[in-house]
């Protein structure tokens, strides 16, 4: 079976065709980072607009680089939450035209059930139960997976998402747009121990996460202590090291209480080099296999979304023509939250 996956959550507009739910046969991202950049973020005005250029040449540079036409393709997927309102609009629009011109099945995917599936682009599948990190610029959640869409969300943060603080403070360090991969950069480069990072304490959140008092320490300290290229080192790396910490914190236990057998990261955030080393090594002493794309599957793309969709459309799940784009579509809306 094979499947377009489109996503146009944010500033990227990306497509892919995978093939049976993990064979990619092409996959395509069109960047907006030089609309953005001297915004410093996404203004979604624009974000929107270039989407509504980009989206038929993408899927047709997508078709071609799979070597197959549109009349080849059995199925849709596409985003339509959670992300900038203008931006999945377009996605969705073109998807239900498309799914409908061309008589063939739709899937309408959430966003984060995308990254979950970015482990899935592979021939050997992750076992069940799952544990998945998934850690983006809009979310840190801890997920257990059970099967394919019976998902159990153990923790969230209670503030900022990961990925917003590494952007955040990238951005106050003056590192170039967007942040995350260059703070990653300067961290390489920087003493971690320099700055310390205390750990936050959750009350009421059990496997909870947060994040704005570390972000809200690393301005500080910048402030106080200027921007030489070494301080900006050491404050990146001193963040990152925190943000890691806190990522895997619970998860050795976590692991342990739910019996789960293997240990996933995925989103942007889980391109990250130190969380990828760090993920590795907690993998290997808790003797659980770890599971983490490619970094091209980390960051948005339409891959994981085909993936989702094909596993929800093999479940019998299928959008119909009434499927609406939605700029804030909480976890609840296709997994449980243990209380
Ligand atoms: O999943 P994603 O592409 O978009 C969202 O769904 O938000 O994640 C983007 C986030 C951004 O915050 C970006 O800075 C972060 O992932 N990111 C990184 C790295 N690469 C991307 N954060 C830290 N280190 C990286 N290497
Ligand atoms: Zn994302």
């Amino acid at each position: 079976m094979r499947i377009l996956g489109i996503d146009t959550s944010c500033d990227d507009t990306s497509c892919a065709v995978v093939e049976d739910g993990h064979r990619v046969l092409s996959n395509v991202v069109s960047s907006q980072v030089d609309l953005h950049a001297r915004f410093g973020g996404v203004v979604p005005e624009i974000a929107s607009r270039r989407h509504m250029e980009m989206m038929i040449p993408v899927v047709e540079e997508c078709l071609e680089r799979a070597g197959i036409a549109l009349a080849d393709l059995d199925a849709v997927a596409v985003t339509y939450g959670p992300g900038l309102l203008g931006s999945l609009l377009v996605g969705v629009s073109y998807g239900k035209s498309l799914a409908y011109g061309l008589g063939v099945p739709l899937a309408g995917v959430h966003h984060l059930e995308g990254h979950i599936a970015a482990n899935f682009l592979r021939e050997d599948p992750p076992p069940f139960p799952l544990l998945n990190l998934v850690v983006s610029g809009g979310h840190s959640d801890l997920i257990l997976m059970r099967g394919h869409g019976d998902y159990v969300v153990l923790g969230e943060t209670v503030d900022d998402a990961a990925g917003e603080v590494f952007d955040k403070v990238a951005r106050e360090l003056g590192l170039p747009y967007p942040g995350g991969p260059y703070l990653d950069k300067a961290a390489e480069l920087g003493n971690e121990d320099e700055v310390k990072f205390t750990r936050p304490k959750i009350r009421g959140h059990k496997y909870g996460f947060s994040f704005s008092g570390t972000k809200t320490r690393a301005l500080q300290e910048l402030e106080k202590r200027g921007h030489s290229q070494e301080t900006v080192r050491d404050i990146a790396a001193g963040l990152r090291k925190a943000i890691v910490r806190d990522l895997l914190y619970h998860v050795p236990e976590i692991l342990v209480e739910t019996g789960a057998r293997a240990f996933a990261i995925s989103g942007g955030v889980a391109a990250n080099s130190l969380l990828r080393r760090e993920a590795e090594k907690l993998a290997a002493k808790v003797g659980v296999p770890l599971y983490v794309p490619p970094r091209e599957y980390c960051t948005d793309n339409g891959a994981m979304i085909a993936s989702a969709g094909y596993f929800r459309l093999k479940a019998g799940v299928v959008s119909g023509p009434d499927l609406s784009a939605e700029a804030s579509l909480p976890l609840s809306s296709w997994a449980r939250t243990s209380s």
